[in-house]
């Protein structure tokens, strides 16, 4: 096996960013605005090459990535003595060194293995007994904040590993501090906000804003404030290659490109508890500036401009009764063609009878993934008087 042993390694290395279903092409943008390199998008991931600055730069820079990951070798194993053996050939000990701390994650696609926590035990097995066989003793193992966070990928009988960059998910930003029941991963977020193409001089409102997600997203976006910035930690941080330097200066760079623009985002909510929630992570956030959060009712807004974005993540009903939760779509629907002419609203949702109740044709309707429930992120463009006034009121 040809082993990629990336700390001794200058120049480019190859990365996979991963991300959540639907929002490839989002991120493939980003990474290419970034400056990356070779970018291929494939399901949930992106593949790029850059350097070590650019790992530090995609971890802090990146609002729809969940990891960057490092491909350091693959193997073919028909069952766990071949993954043990093969795992064990890998020279650990140019990654970590016994004072350290590691740990695996695993996710399978196989019928090989049934767990991933076993495949994972098997790995770290191998690599604790060749320190032990080497240097007498091992690197201890740490579930929570290792020095080295390898990651194990099983397709049928091909292992690929990767060495893990980012150390928590970077969903995880450090600005939420508060959360509802049901809120929205931040990456995911900040993919719907770059999805509906909102730009920042239009008036955004989210109108069942909960912990303020998408709202804080948007101003994160809007004035180019990199979503690294709220976390006090990186997987890369504790490499035994890392370059404080380095990463002082891409995150000062980072930070001189924030901008001041002047951005309209209105989160609406109508539970007072929640609101409390969404205002204090707009404050964590430092973007009360741009970010007003409302108490009220959805039903109630009237919008202060002619035109703009709504984007809204109702409840989909898996706790209500079938006629409450499409009865509240198809108010919504409504809502939109008397209230909400000029703007382009979308709607997120895991409910197919919900969808038909809000009683409009979308103009798209884009596959994503929220966790695990399936959804349907969906455009309805609301023209300001109907579409036919449009063509047959005089020219003017
Ligand atoms: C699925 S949660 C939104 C989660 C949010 N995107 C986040 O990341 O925290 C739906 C929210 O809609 C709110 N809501 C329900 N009906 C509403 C209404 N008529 N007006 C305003 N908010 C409403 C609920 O209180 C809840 O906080």
């Amino acid at each position: 096996m040809k082993v990629n042993y990336l700390f001794e390694q200058k120049g480019d290395l190859e990365l996979k960013v991963t991300t959540f279903y639907g929002l490839e092409e989002v991120l493939a943008k980003e990474l290419h605005r970034l400056g990356g390199k070779n970018i291929e998008p494939f399901t949930r991931g992106v593949s790029v090459t850059g350097d070590l600055g650019f790992v530090y730069k995609a971890n802090l820079c990146l609002h729809t990535a969940l990891k960057v990951i490092i491909p350091i070798g693959s193997f073919i194993a028909a069952n766990d003595d071949e993954l043990y053996q093969q795992v064990g050939t890998i020279e650990w000990e140019r990654f970590l060194n016994t004072d350290q701390s590691f740990m695996i994650e695993s996710v399978l696609n196989t019928e090989l293995y049934n767990h991933s926590l076993f495949v994972s035990q098997k790995i770290k097995d191998a690599i604790a007994d060749r320190f032990r066989r080497i240097q007498g003793k091992r690197p201890s193992v740490d579930l929570i904040r290792p020095d080295l966070r390898i990651y194990a990928r099983v397709y049928n009988d091909e292992v690929s590993l990767y060495i893990d960059s980012s150390g928590e998910p970077l969903y995880k930003r450090g600005y939420r501090a508060e959360q509802n029941l049901a809120p929205l991963k931040e990456v995911l977020a900040a993919g719907l906000v770059s999805l509906s193409g909102w730009e920042p001089h239009q008036l955004l409102i989210d109108g069942m804003c909960g912990s303020g997600t998408i709202a804080i997203e948007a101003a994160l976006l809007a004035n180019k404030i990199p979503p690294g910035y709220f976390r006090q930690d990186f997987g890369f941080m504790r490499w035994q290659n890392f370059d404080e330097q380095l990463y002082d200066t891409i995150l000062e760079n980072a930070l001189n490109r924030i901008s001041n623009r002047e951005v309209e985002i209105i989160g609406n909510e109508i539970d007072a508890f929640t609101v409390k929630k969404a205002v204090a992570n707009v404050g964590h956030a430092k973007v009360e500036d741009v970010v007003k959060i409302q108490h009220g009712d959805f039903f109630d807004i009237q919008p202060t401009r002619k035109g703009g974005a709504l984007i809204i993540n109702p409840p989909y009903g898996e706790r209500l009764p079938v006629h409450e939760i499409t009865g509240l779509y198809k108010e919504i629907g409504n809502k939109l063609k008397k209230d909400f002419s000029g703007f382009n609203a979308w709607i997120i949702t895991s409910n197919p009878e919900a969808i038909k109740a809000i009683g409009l044709r979308s103009s798209r309707k884009i596959k994503i993934y929220n966790g695990s429930l399936e959804c349907r992120f969906l455009k309805y463009e609301m023209y300001q008087g109907s579409k036919r006034d449009q063509y047959t009121q005089p020219k003017e």
